[in-house]
């Protein structure tokens, strides 16, 4: 019998997802050999430093990233949570770490996308919001803010991807701690797949589930930095796991 947990009319699920999610879909995962930071230099391409001294190189990063995963399609893993968000509705709450938006491709309405979206953009100056865009910043002119422009000054534009040393949206984090604290009233589940367990806040959420007496499941390729902290963890790959993960009571 495959590892299944049974969902009754008081369950709310919290879906936490990382790179492995969408590793079966053909993008490469960030840690690991042949993940990214292998050839990427964090501290280049995905910090405000990093950004500040080589925005070109930035942008080739990000566009390449741009490039990669619009030719890419979500996968079994994706559409598992789509069938389950259809059963739980506002019982359901996705929390991403991916910025692919491969969750919403496939049809998922309840994202939160905390590190950001690879296809939006905004200004690194100016408070106008990220806004759609699907360009490839590859021929070397770098994108100016037309906001910032008209007011005679000059700022680069940005992806808008949470970089290494700076905050996650407190709205966001809001949203998935007003979810976890409605969910514990009934009963909370916790579901975190394809994550290494190594960046916060998105780590520390488990802790915070268990804090409120829910219960957790892990479902990743291999042993991740906090899988000690789950209550039950399954090893193998997401798209193959999580489309049998849910039972109905
Ligand atoms: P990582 O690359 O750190 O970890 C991916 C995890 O997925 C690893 O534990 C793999 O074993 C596992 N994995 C790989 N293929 C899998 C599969 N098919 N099924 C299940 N698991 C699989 O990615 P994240 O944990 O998402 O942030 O990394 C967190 C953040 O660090 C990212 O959002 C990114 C990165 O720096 C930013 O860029 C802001």
């Amino acid at each position: 019998m495959p590892p299944q947990f049974v969902i009754d009319d008081r369950t709310h699920v919290l879906v936490l997802t990382g790179a492995g999610v969408s590793a079966e879909s053909g993008i490469p995962t960030f840690r690991g050999s042949n993940g990214l930071w292998e050839n990427h230099p964090v501290e280049e391409v995905a910090s405000p430093e990093g950004f500040h001294k080589n925005p070109m190189l930035v942008w080739k990063f990000y566009s390449e990233r741009r490039l990669k995963a619009e030719s890419c399609e979500p996968n079994p893993g994706h559409y598992a949570f789509v069938e389950l968000e259809k059963k739980l509705g506002d019982r359901f709450l996705l929390a991403t770490q991916n910025v692919d938006a491969l969750h919403l491709k496939a049809g998922s309405q309840r994202v939160v996308e905390m590190h950001g979206n690879l296809y939006k953009t905004r200004c690194s100056v100016c408070d106008r919001p990220a806004f759609d865009d699907h360009t490839l910043y590859v021929n070397g002119d770098m994108p100016g803010c037309g906001r910032c422009d008209e007011k005679g000054n000059f700022a680069l534009l940005r992806p808008h991807i949470v970089w290494f040393g700076e905050m996650l949206d407190p709205a966001d984090l809001e949203r998935i701690q007003a979810f976890m604290l409605r969910g514990a009233k009934e009963r909370l589940v916790f579901v975190a797949a394809g994550t290494s367990g190594n960046v916060y806040p998105a780590a520390g959420l488990v802790d915070t589930v268990k804090r409120l007496k829910g219960e957790s499941w892990l479902v990743n390729a291999e042993a991740n930095a906090n899988v000690s902290s789950y209550d039950h963890v399954v090893i193998g790959k997401s798209g193959e796991i999580l489309p049998g993960l849910f039972g109905a009571a």
